[in-house]
């Protein structure tokens, strides 16, 4: 099944707020659970670059799990960097979370200062994904963790049927609208591998992690 193309920011006020208040505890607690797996030895310190950071949950949970650290988020939408904003507020942890609104491409970011990048689900909306991988190896220091999550495209439509209705069949409609249209935009875990290749991130690849998500996790 071809991919196709979804709007790359979450610019819509509605479609944040949905988003903001579904619980994607499962499978960002699970994000949190393979960042540990993969990097026993991460000393927990220093800055870490959240891209595509949208409402902060993956922050808030990050710098939960990591006491001294602080997290920087980035995201294009403003929408949903103010759910984020209050998101943050609430969980008081407005000391080490950084909301920012960015792009990539064209990024200001300084490079070298970061202890690690998470990120964890804005690849299926770029139709040029070399864009993100490029800002990766600007921003993170040779060495230093990388761990990005997103969503597998399935083999045909029934197979995205039965995602979603396994998924989101409680969600409000805007959610499962979004959803469906995030899998029929999702790479395939080959064309992640080739993305890094391209990238020379070669030494690292995508593995399934579940029904519905890829991971690449290694050092940069
Ligand atoms: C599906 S949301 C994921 C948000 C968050 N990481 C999470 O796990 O809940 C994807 C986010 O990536 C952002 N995004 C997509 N393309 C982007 C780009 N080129 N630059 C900056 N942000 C982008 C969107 O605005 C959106 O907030």
């Amino acid at each position: 099944m071809h991919r196709i193309p979804e709007p790359e920011l979450m610019t819509d006020p509605e479609q944040a707020r949905a988003y903001a208040a579904a619980d994607f505890s499962e499978a960002h607690d699970h994000f949190i659970d393979q960042f540990r797996a993969h990097f026993p030895d991460f000393a927990g310190t220093g800055v870490v670059l959240d891209l595509g950071c949208g409402p902060a949950d993956i922050s808030i949970r990050f710098a939960r799990a990591y006491p001294d650290c602080h997290v920087l988020g980035i995201d294009g939408a403003r929408a949903m960097l103010d759910e984020g904003a209050r998101a943050v507020t609430a969980a008081c942890l407005q000391a080490r979370i950084q909301l920012q609104q960015g792009y990539l491409p064209g990024l200001a970011l300084p490079a070298g200062d970061y202890s690690a990048v998470i990120s964890n689900s804005p690849l299926h909306h770029m139709c040029q994904p070399m864009f993100f991988w490029q800002t990766v190896l600007k921003v993170l220091p040779v060495g230093q963790p990388l761990c990005v999550m997103d969503l597998v495209r399935p083999e045909d439509t029934a197979a995205v049927d039965r995602l979603v209705a396994h998924h989101a069949a409680d969600a409000p409609a805007v959610l499962r609208h979004d959803f469906r249209h995030s899998l029929l935009a999702a790479y395939r875990p080959e064309e992640i591998d080739r993305q890094l290749h391209t990238a020379g991130l070669a030494h690292l690849s995508a593995e399934r992690i579940s029904d519905r998500h890829w991971l690449v996790a290694g050092a940069r």
